[in-house]
């Protein structure tokens, strides 16, 4: 008797694809990107393979997915009073030519990509120090660099990256909490600590496929997210985008008043990113009803502090988390929204048209 099996099936451990199972494996991808690193009682963060570091400033510089881990990395060190830039890889040369004061951070999954390469290599010519936050381990990024974070995701194959971008900003706060930590590191950590637990619970008792499947034929979905949400709200867009071929666009919540308000319809749904009951949800929820009055669906993706759902068709809740850590629950069901959208769509969700895991040419 021969046994007939799939090699490719079988890497799937039952999922349909690559994608979903990756997005499933995020509780124990998180535990072992913090496994070891975080001292609950002492408050404090040990990242065993970097030296201690007091850079003056930071530029942080990615592309794709891995830039709106830079975009939130950035806002995280600037909170703690370190100036801190994102940059896209590709754009920096251009724009910034670093002072050798910097610490130049390279955030790429896969540690190939030429953007981000080439960035970091002109850091390293004019002087900078060189930081890696990377999943691959003996990747030309990790090799070239001066420092190296793992973010320990284990191997993504899904051409979206899901499970890595978890762990990026996991990693970033952890790096944050290294380099700046006050006194709200207490508090991090604990949220930290139950983040795994947290994504867990969004997996088991999501709505999202309820959700894609009554906004799956529409003209097009915004996202908007204020602070740290602002860059989920762009990852959200991005993923929907390169799964399911739709038009997808994310915008800081109070930018949408400037311009992008005019695209909005019965037809154009919106997520909004919620949480908390403070000065952010306040004004996000005022975007809220923008829209609402404008006739567009509005999906809460929320903690249920506030009372956005009042002003939401459908809401998609997230347990309660400190505020940096937040954004990572909250993206998780937006991964789950994109894919579901996309497979309504019978797109090939792990290997869309035109992009590729990894692009390594300029
Ligand atoms: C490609 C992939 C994106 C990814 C980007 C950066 O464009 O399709 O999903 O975000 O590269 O990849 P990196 O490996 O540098 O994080």
């Amino acid at each position: 008797h021969t046994v007939e099996w799939d090699p490719e099936e079988t890497g799937k451990s039952g999922y349909d694809h690559f994608m979903l199972k990756e997005i499933h494996e995020q509780p124990r991808s998180l535990r072992q990107c913090l496994q070891g690193r975080v001292d609950e009682l002492a408050g404090q963060v040990t990242l065993e393979e970097l030296p201690s570091l007091s850079p003056t400033r930071v530029h942080l510089v990615a592309a794709g997915t891995s830039y709106h881990a830079a975009l939130y990395g950035a806002h995280l060190l600037q909170e703690r009073g370190i100036p801190a830039q994102p940059f896209y890889a590709h754009e920096y040369a251009s724009f910034t030519p670093p002072g050798d004061d910097a610490l130049v951070v390279g955030v790429s999954q896969s540690g190939e990509t030429a953007d981000t390469l080439a960035a970091m290599r002109e850091a390293h010519r004019r002087g900078a120090d060189t930081l890696a936050v990377t999943n691959t381990v003996g990747s030309t990024l990790a090799r070239e660099s001066d420092h190296v974070l793992y973010i320990r995701s284990g191997p993504e194959i899904g051409v979206a990256a899901t499970k890595t971008f978890a762990s990026q900003l996991t990693a970033l706060n952890l790096l944050t909490l290294s380099i700046a930590a006050g006194r709200e590191a207490r508090d991090v950590i604990a949220s930290l600590r139950d983040l795994p637990g947290d994504v867990q619970a969004v997996l088991d008792d999501s709505k999202a496929e309820q959700v894609a499947s009554a906004f799956a034929d529409s003209d097009s979905y915004f996202f908007i997210g204020r602070g740290l949400h602002f860059p989920v709200a762009l990852e959200g867009a991005l993923k929907l985008k390169e799964i399911s071929y739709e038009h997808a666009e994310g915008f800081a919540a109070g930018e949408l008043k400037h311009g992008p308000l005019a695209l909005v319809t019965e037809n154009t749904p919106v997520f909004a990113l919620v949480t908390g009951d403070g000065e952010a949800a306040r004004k996000t929820i005022g975007n809220v009803k923008e829209v609402e009055a404008r006739g567009a669906p509005v999906v809460a993706i929320t903690d249920g502090l506030s009372d956005v759902g009042r002003y939401a068709d459908y809401v998609l809740p997230i347990p309660e988390s400190h505020p940096r850590v937040a954004p990572i629950l909250a993206n998780v069901q937006l991964q789950l929204v994109a894919y579901h959208v996309a497979n309504q769509l019978g797109r090939p969700i792990d290997k869309p048209r035109n992009l590729a895991k990894s692009v390594t040419v300029e």
